[in-house]
């Protein structure tokens, strides 16, 4: 495995419980993942008056008919079971006063199916799935090793050569299969609600070994973010009956979403907010308001206690008397690496699930609280069957040499004596994509993301690594991480000027409308050392043809 989110947690426990060792490598302890993040819940169709079928539907008209609709079943079907699993793993979830698992609304859905543990649900989850495969003797977890290479020959995975961070030591790790899951890649944007780990680097590396890429130029920008921080502000807030105001003291979803107002879709939701803001209904500073006010304090307090603290700590605003200021920042990419939904690559052996990953559930707009869900059901998924591969190949051959053309090319950028900053090229990177690679899109700001990365890509060739040291060297992995976030990004650049449509949060000014003739589609991007390669597979429709969608 390579990352110790949910994802790569969930396929570590079922490959060893299938009989196999399993390594687990992460950068960093497996608490600390960005899963920890995840505020609002997990969706699973529990309720009364719910189906498998509803949540199929919403999240097929949530993904605006991108997402792949065999793959969107398993998710449905699967929820309930590994909601019902983690509470056995031990995740405390808040309950009705029936003693029933709780549910909250949720955006772009039918009915009240989103569990959660107050406002720190995927915090839960992990301390869950942590404790179970902590009894695993067969799992090995690496803490604080960073993935570097990936080793495929003949087509099939090899290993991987990773860097001991506390020591700088390069090792190989001779592995018959691989999970890539790693999460996102948030932080090629300064506004982003990802952690400061979220580089992408199980993602850009399967890339540049040959695994597609797709939907990569899907971005989602979450509705609620404090500005400056950008931490975000759950959901839930809206769930449980929070409400959006511009400056003017309207309601304003009332005029994009009738019907679901604060509870469309996120896109929907995030391009309100942008729209009143661009239009000169935000507050001067640029936001608009999200009031919980009217909830009163005992409700607050026991459903959104970690919002209220965020907000009186990074904002200096108390939800229970104030309106929070908010503005949407990115918080999830939609593509990633290529799966079916045996969560297979094309690459023979190699696997990827979570964030990392694009089985295609999620499409052009992921529903809130389908994120979870997905990492647990896919990792599970993902785990059996490189289990089951690994049980079949032969053994490993990944050798010294491959460990030493790793260290070798490290070398070339460690040893250099001059050169530019990787802190530079990231923040010119994360201004360009804030700047031209957002909500709306047109084609102009699209060629300067794509000659602005090319460029910040020639200059990485000359990247210097101040630090010499072996001991954490934070500069060392900055440096790493850059490259991976430059390769992801191109990509997404290369696909965002191919799709001329708007699908869900993918919104080009010029093509202002869903082109379901020539675009249902998803893009695949392959690395070439000259540029994306890019091609198409088709969309997978099993029960809902794509119709106008309206919330
Ligand atoms: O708003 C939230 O709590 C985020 C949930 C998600 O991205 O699934």
């Amino acid at each position: 495995m390579v990352g110790a989110g949910l994802a790569g947690q969930r396929a570590a426990l079922e490959a060893v419980r299938a009989g196999l060792d399993v390594g687990m490598l992460s950068k960093l302890h497996p608490l600390r993942s960005h899963s920890a993040a995840a505020q609002g819940g997990i969706n699973a169709s529990l309720g009364p008056k719910d189906s498998v079928h509803d949540h199929v539907f919403d999240t097929v008209k949530g993904s605006d008919y991108l997402a792949d609709q065999d793959a969107v079943e398993i998710l449905c079907k699967e929820a309930g079971p590994t909601v019902i699993e983690m509470e056995h793993f031990g995740t405390i979830f808040n309950r009705a006063a029936d003693g029933s698992l709780d549910r909250r609304a949720f955006g772009g859905a039918s009915y009240n199916r989103t569990i959660f543990s107050a406002d720190r649900t995927g915090l839960a989850l992990l301390q869950g799935l942590f404790e179970e495969i902590s009894r695993e003797k067969r799992l090995k977890v690496y803490e604080e090793w960073t993935a570097i290479d990936l080793v495929v020959r003949q087509g099939r995975i090899q290993g991987v050569v990773a860097m001991d961070r506390k020591s700088g030591t390069i090792e190989g790790f001779a592995a018959r299969a691989v999970v890539i899951a790693t999460g996102p890649f948030g932080r090629m944007y300064p506004n982003t609600t990802n952690s400061h780990a979220s580089t992408g680097d199980g993602t850009a590396l399967a890339y540049r070994v040959g695994a597609y890429l797709k939907d990569i130029e899907m971005v989602q920008f979450h509705p609620t973010c404090l500005p400056g921080s950008w931490i975000l502000i759950t959901e839930g807030a809206r769930g449980e009956g929070g409400i959006l105001r511009n400056a003017k003291g309207e309601r304003f979803m009332a005029r994009y979403a009738p019907n679901k107002l604060e509870l469309a879709s996120r896109d929907v939701v995030s391009r309100a907010i942008a729209t009143e803001v661009n239009e000169g209904r935000g507050f001067p500073d640029g936001t608009c308001h999200l009031e919980l006010m009217h909830m009163g304090r005992e409700k607050i307090m026991t459903k959104l206690q970690e919002i209220v603290e965020f907000a009186r700590n990074f904002a200096g605003i108390d939800p229970v008397v104030e309106a929070i200021p908010v503005y949407p920042g990115q918080h999830y990419m939609m593509g990633g690496i290529s799966t079916n939904p045996r969560a297979e690559t094309n690459i023979s052996g190699l696997y990827a699930a979570g964030e990392a990953a694009c089985v295609s559930v999620h499409g052009a707009n992921r529903l809130g609280a389908n994120s979870l869900l997905e990492t647990l059901v896919f990792g599970k998924i993902a785990g059996a069957n490189a289990a089951a591969s690994a049980a079949k190949a032969t053994a490993s051959d990944l050798v010294q040499a491959d460990v030493d053309r790793s260290v070798q090319n490290l070398h070339v950028m460690w040893d250099r004596k001059e050169g530019e900053s990787p802190a530079t090229l990231r923040q010119e990177l994360q201004q360009s994509m804030k700047d031209d690679v957002g909500i709306y899109r047109t084609p102009q700001q699209l060629e300067k993301a794509r000659i602005k990365i090319a460029e910040l890509k020639q200059r990485y060739t000359k990247v210097h690594v101040q630090d010499k040291s072996t001991t954490y060297n934070v500069n060392l992995t900055d440096a790493i991480e850059l490259g991976n976030l430059l390769d992801l990004a191109e990509a997404i650049v290369a696909g965002a000027i191919h799709r001329t449509e708007s699908r869900g949060a993918h919104v080009r000014l010029d093509f202002p409308k869903r082109d379901d003739a020539s675009w249902m589609k998803h893009i695949l991007v392959q690395y070439t050392p000259t540029g994306p390669a890019l091609s198409y597979l088709p969309v997978t429709v099993t029960s809902y043809q794509p119709m106008e969608r309206h919330y």
